[in-house]
């Protein structure tokens, strides 16, 4: 009888601990800033800020991170180019600025090199591979095998520009989520 009490005993306090861990997985603030293969939805900035003509503009994602015990300021933890598009059920495209050939920053360029007729774009300085504004592949023989990763975005409380950041594999065709 008493050994069988000091089991359920034991048992009893072995649960606690473990119960507080699932309750801290579920919490949606540390499973946001965890978890990378849903992303992470941020606020990166409000319409005014994006040129009306739809030229891109590049923004860094500031984040905070949480964990069981402190949430840190927030910093860096990647970047995106946004354009206005015309179409106004998505008003804005967002893009991971990161290069999905080996993860190196792209920047816009009014005219991609070697590419006619002239043609505004995206341009990744470090095996030369170029994007059109939508993000496709802008010429045959591309070191990447993709085009930018598009990132979900939307406009919530009538001017701000939210959107989901993720970082994907670099290197291959597929738009795979890191994490996944
Ligand atoms: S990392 Fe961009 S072309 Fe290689």
């Amino acid at each position: 009888m008493k050994k069988a009490c000091c089991v359920a005993l034991g048992g009893a306090l072995g649960a606690v601990p473990a119960a507080a861990g699932i309750g801290m997985y579920l919490d949606p603030l540390v499973r946001a800033s965890t978890d990378n293969k849903a992303g992470l939805k941020v606020r990166v900035t409000t319409l005014d800020a994006l040129p009306s003509d739809g030229v891109p503009r590049q923004f860094k994602v500031l984040a905070s991170h949480v964990d069981a015990w402190t949430k840190t300021p927030e910093t860096p933890i990647g970047a995106v180019v946004l354009l206005r598009t015309s179409d106004a059920q998505k008003p804005v495209k967002a893009f991971n600025v990161a290069c999905p050939h080996a993860g190196c920053f792209v920047a816009y360029v009014a005219q991609i090199p070697d590419l006619t007729p002239a043609t505004p774009g995206y341009f990744c300085p470090c095996h030369n591979s170029s994007f059109k504004l939508d993000g496709q592949i802008a010429r045959a023989g591309s070191p990447a095998a993709r085009g930018l990763d598009e990132l979900e975005c939307s406009i919530q409380n009538g001017n701000e520009v939210w959107v989901t950041y993720q970082n994907f594999q670099a290197g291959t065709a597929e738009k795979v989520p890191l994490g996944a």
